[in-house]
């Protein structure tokens, strides 16, 4: 056994144990199975933060393809003659450019765009190029793929034409295969048809064609994947602040979201400008990933939706001028928007809004189970609007859970008042949010243990740890959150749901971090924080076991070397969950209590995540720098003996034969 020296006094002081490691007996009880773990336990909380949606999940690569940001042309470089003009063919995007031949032989009329800092193109891949256009007379476009870092032969990277031949508004596809790979292409549009032609073009448009289940204008397939294989029992969309808006006229609207792509409205997005430091003024919503995807996405990974509406409260950080947000009397038609969305979601193809869903190609419901309504919220602004929603949807809806908020803080004046106010109303979960320092996660091992078992439910819906002057991802955050995650599962007659957040970073456009996946135009990888969620979800178990060391639960307490520990039962199989807080090797013995006199338990294998590289974690470079390693875990007995390396994550997985 190994012992890590040289790290941090702020991490020695808050693991300090003996320098010999102790010899440390949990008793495993494998016959008395405790509370059932729900499906919902682990999952995934989607917000479009850090470029998560366009520029992210959403495949698109062309930004502003509607000529809708506030500045038309931005993403766009025009050359020639271009105009904007405003009474397109989609009624709430009505912007698009007017191409117009500048009527000299070595002038040339056409426009670049920059995409998402750049375009991520692959040599081989075929990308599926469309628009929308009219043009009085025919007109050729020549679209083109080009390297904006070479001016050399390599410049252009693949072209297609196309023939605009008609007066009305028509979408015109063509397929482009780059003969390069580049993180950072750009899309060129250029007009090669003299004597005085004009065309306008509209929805500009550029998908990978090999997109998550090849869906047109789809998903990213690598961003997808991550989110299948971590296993998830829910998924939270579209948020996180965006749902509230700075104001409500930019608050998250679903009905937006949804029909052709063409006409969604864009929306501002708040993290454009929530940290100066970190601005991106080119940061909007296109919606192009909207709830109908949301709930599409959710089914492909098996997860339950739980979307979060506005409760007719603006983000109350930004705006807490109290005219910001709705009148209680005024809320009507923010409780219909519930209303509708759960149409939408389960209703049939014949009712209003499950039309609109089956006209979007899925004509059986998507069984929508849960619906938060609020995100952060606080003050009684907050429970005497979400009153009035609790009792319309108990009253169309009564199977439907509703999940209400304990405010931003995990702690706290608005908490403690908050919770009693959300068993007054009766709302089913509870949403915790804790983005919290190492103490906070090393000293609540048994936060949950003395929770009211007659309220809500929990919703651990956002959490991560952020270390102070380390607030980026690292092994050591992500170990503290394993062994915090020890106490949700516990728990788990109380906790119903986890979700880390937030979800996904572009590595050159965050806002907000750690995260748990991270990308760039080409590549993507997980970090360590993510192998801890994968590893709780793929090891969920269908029933709590009690685990205790000296009868108490092992969560890092006095006397316990800085253990944390659960157990959970499977049919036979038992997962033991073993967090290593201490800068020891520890000796570990499990002693299984209430096996039948011809029964043992055998080791199966056990999965390891240690690292002495406490401040790193992946990356695009090194995706595979921190991962945690299976090994056979050979063992048989009513009684096992084991150890587990000193600041590390440790699974063991048994069967009781
Ligand atoms: O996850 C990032 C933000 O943190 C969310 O939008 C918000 O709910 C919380 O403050």
């Amino acid at each position: 056994m190994k012992a890590i020296s040289l790290l941090g006094a702020a991490i020695a002081a808050m693991t300090a144990m003996p320098a010999s490691a102790a010899e440390n007996t949990f008793d495993i009880n494998v016959k008395k199975t405790g509370a059932t773990i729900q499906s919902t336990m682990y999952g995934i909380f989607f917000e479009d933060i850090n470029y998560a949606a366009d520029g992210g999940l959403y495949a698109e690569l062309v930004k502003n393809r509607s000529f809708e940001f506030p500045n038309a042309l931005q993403g766009w470089k025009v050359f020639g003659n271009v105009k904007v003009l405003d009474d397109g063919p989609f009624e709430r995007n009505p912007h698009y450019v007017r191409l117009t031949d500048p009527g000299h032989a070595h002038k040339h009329t056409g426009l670049d765009n920059e995409g998402f800092f750049g375009m991520g193109i692959k040599r081989g891949e075929q990308y599926s190029f469309s628009v929308w256009a009219r043009s009085e007379t025919p007109v050729i476009l020549r679209i083109e793929l080009v390297n904006t870092a070479s001016m050399g032969e390599n410049h252009y990277v693949c072209q297609q034409r196309i023939a605009v031949n008609s007066s009305d508004w028509k979408k015109y596809k063509v397929t482009l295969r780059p003969n390069q790979t580049l993180e950072k292409a750009n899309l060129r549009i250029f007009m090669e048809t003299r004597g005085g032609a004009s065309v306008d073009l509209e929805h500009i448009s550029l998908f990978p064609t090999d997109t998550w289940k090849g869906r047109e204008g789809g998903l990213r397939k690598d961003l997808a994947q991550a989110l299948a294989d971590l296993q998830p029992g829910i998924f939270r969309f579209p948020g996180g602040c965006i749902v509230e808006g700075t104001d409500l006229e930019t608050r998250y609207n679903w009905k937006n979201t949804i029909g052709p792509v063409e006409n969604r409205p864009l929306n501002e997005n708040r993290w454009e400008y929530t940290f100066p430091h970190r601005f991106y003024p080119d940061y909007f919503q296109s919606y192009g990933l909207g709830f109908f995807e949301f709930f599409q996405l959710s089914e492909d990974i098996g997860a339950e939706p739980l979307p979060i509406l506005s409760c007719g409260l603006a983000c109350q950080f930004q705006n807490n001028d109290i005219n910001a947000h709705v009148p209680v009397d005024q809320l009507d038609p923010y409780i219909q928007d519930a209303l509708d969305l759960i149409e939408f979601a389960n209703g049939p193809a014949t009712s209003t809004w499950g039309k609109v869903r089956a006209d979007m190609g899925h004509p059986e419901p998507f069984n929508l189970k849960y619906l938060g309504i609020g995100n952060e919220q606080w003050d009684s602004l907050y429970p005497e609007r979400l009153e009035p929603f609790i009792k319309a949807i108990r009253k169309a809806y009564p199977n439907i859970k509703i999940v209400g908020s304990a405010g931003p803080n995990s702690e706290g004046e608005q908490f403690d008042y908050l919770w009693p106010e959300m068993k007054r109303l009766g709302a089913d979960l509870v949403d915790e949010h804790f983005y919290r320092p190492y103490e906070w996660f090393l000293s609540q091992g048994t936060r949950y243990d003395n929770y009211d078992r007659k309220g809500p439910k929990v919703f651990a819906g956002e959490y991560a740890c952020h270390a102070s002057g380390k607030k980026w991802n690292h092994y050591y955050a992500s170990l503290l959150e394993a062994a915090f995650m020890t106490d949700l599962e516990r728990n788990a007659d109380i906790v119903h749901m986890a979700t880390y957040a937030p979800l996904f970073a572009h590595v050159e456009g965050w806002q907000w971090r750690p995260d748990l996946i991270w990308y760039d135009n080409l590549n993507s990888f997980r970090t360590v924080s993510w192998y801890v969620q994968q590893l709780y979800s793929k090891y969920k178990g269908q029933n709590v076991l009690t685990l205790t060391m000296n009868s108490k639960p092992v969560a890092g307490q006095d006397g316990q070397n800085g253990l944390f520990a659960s157990a959970v039962r499977e049919g036979n199989d038992i997962y033991i969950k073993v967090i290593n807080t201490s800068q020891q090797g520890q000796d570990l013995s499990f002693n299984f209590i209430g096996l039948k006199k011809k029964e043992a338990v055998q080791g199966i294998k056990r999965i390891d995540l240690s690292s002495d590289k406490l401040y790193e974690d992946n990356s695009i470079e090194a995706p595979t720098n921190i991962v945690p390693v299976e090994s056979l875990f050979d063992a048989e007995g009513k009684s096992i003996s084991t150890s587990i390396e000193p600041l590390s994550f440790s699974i063991f997985i048994l069967t009781v034969e």
